[in-house]
């Protein structure tokens, strides 16, 4: 298994190109299935979860092609993938595949709406919480579907298609409004969403499904109005940057006291994280290019923060917040209210010298004088990356092992944090 090895106690400075957002090349991957007609994604990041869901399209009919590199193109820029569903040849999500990413538990929206029924495989993923199900089954039960839980799988039956409804999701779930979206664009009649989550990668979903010929209204609002449609068609979009990316690389440059460009970055997808790193005192400057971070020489100050859907502080950023304020003058307090076992990363932190107390869903985090380098383990996608940022930081040597939860979701990490003047390499076994 492959292990990252850090020297750190090097400033980052430089160039960081941030890459199309996987939370959004996944979705938006699936929704090739709501059509025959072939969906052209731009700036696909190379990531293994996108290499898997190809794999799992592809079982269930998707022809699934990589446009070759165009002349002039950097290996910075993402990926263009066409993707063809002519005919669903199968139904079924398979447990082998679908406990490997929770994502792809969401084919089973798209599967209904388009061919009356699915078999789907309850999911996996990441081991931060029990992370049920209820709202994508209660959505479309709503739509009409007869679901029947057997042998750890979901069956959805709707033989007649689905039927528009008023859907009201008793919490905000980005992966319960994809699956309303996808399966409301096909459904007769109208559809009214409430309470759906606000996430970028949500509208980022829902603009390609109005380029696919859906009719939607309310994105990026807790009410989504959708008119549903006999079919879609042929679409051409653009996947959108990644901000978990781009908080995370901004949390890198402010950890080693170095002065970062996030290029392509867009602030406005993750103003309420730069809002608490302006507020910890670092420098933070939008640009029309994308984001510079600095932190030339100045002292960290101590946060007080909570986890909660967009445009709210995210989740997706709290392990790596953890690690920045392990180097703040003071105690800071960051509470997880979206997933209840997402602290996984504190024991790790614990092995390069972070002083971390959890108090139910609440971290204090006590800053040090400094970290040392330590073996450690990577436990999910989130909590790998936060050892990367702390490891960057800490004197000494740091070796990460279980990387391949680093490679589901961050794009050639060690490179591009190489060209920023870091010491990182991957050991490969
Ligand atoms: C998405 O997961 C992201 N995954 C997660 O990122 C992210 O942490 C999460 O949204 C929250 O922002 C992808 O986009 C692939 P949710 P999702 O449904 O959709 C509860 C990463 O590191 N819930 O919004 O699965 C759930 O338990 C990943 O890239 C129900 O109770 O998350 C949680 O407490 C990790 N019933 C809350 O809602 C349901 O049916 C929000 O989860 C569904 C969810």
């Amino acid at each position: 298994m492959d292990r990252i090895r850090i020297v750190g106690g090097q400033r980052l400075n430089g160039t960081i190109p941030i890459s199309g957002a996987k939370n959004a090349a996944l979705p938006l991957m699936i929704a090739s299935l709501l059509t025959r007609e072939t969906l052209t994604l731009n700036n696909v990041p190379r990531v293994a979860d996108v290499n898997l869901l190809s794999r799992i399209l592809g079982n269930h009919g998707v022809d699934v092609t990589i446009a070759g590199k165009k002349s002039g193109q950097r290996t910075s820029d993402g990926q263009t993938f066409r993707l063809t569903a002519t005919e669903i040849v199968d139904t079924t999500a398979p447990y082998e595949m679908v406990a490997r990413m929770r994502a792809s538990f969401w084919v089973l929206a798209p599967l209904v709406a388009r061919c009356g029924r699915a078999k789907v495989s309850l999911p996996g993923g990441c081991a931060i919480g029990t992370r049920p199900v209820d709202l994508h089954l209660t959505t479309l039960e709503a739509l009409g579907a007869e679901i029947e839980l057997e042998g750890g799988y979901v069956i959805a039956k709707a033989p007649r298609g689905l039927t528009g409804n008023r859907v009201e999701l008793s919490k905000v779930s980005v992966g319960a409004t994809h699956n309303a979206l996808m399966a409301a664009v096909l459904a007769r009649g109208e559809t009214l969403i409430e309470n759906a989550a606000r996430e970028p990668e949500v509208v980022d979903l829902g603009n390609c499904l109005i380029r696919m010929g859906a009719r939607i209204e309310g994105l990026g609002t807790p009410t989504l109005w959708i008119q549903g449609r006999e079919t879609l068609h042929s679409a051409e979009h653009t996947v959108l940057p990644d901000r978990i990316e781009t908080g995370t690389y901004a949390m890198a440059a402010a950890m080693t006291g170095g002065d970062v460009m996030l290029d392509g970055a867009r602030a406005n997808l993750l103003q309420e994280a730069l809002q608490i790193l302006r507020s910890s005192g670092i420098e933070v400057e939008e640009r029309p290019t994308g984001i510079r971070v600095a932190r030339n020489g100045r002292g960290l100050q101590p946060v007080t923060v909570e986890t909660r859907p967009f445009p709210g502080f995210p989740t997706d950023l709290q392990a790596q917040l953890i690690a920045l304020m392990c180097m703040a003058s003071g105690t800071s307090t960051v509470r997880e209210t979206i997933f209840e076992n997402r602290f996984m990363h504190v024991q790790e932190l614990a092995r390069l010298g972070a002083r971390i107390e959890l108090k139910g869903d609440t971290a204090l985090v006590t800053g040090v004088s400094g970290l040392r380098g330590a073996q450690v383990m990577a436990t999910d996608l989130r909590a790998s990356v936060s050892l990367i940022i702390a490891g960057l930081a800490a004197q000494g040597e740091t070796v990460i092992g279980r990387v391949y939860h680093l490679d589901r979701g961050f794009e050639r990490i060690e490179d591009k944090l190489r060209q920023c003047g870091a010491h990182i390499e991957r050991l490969t076994s």
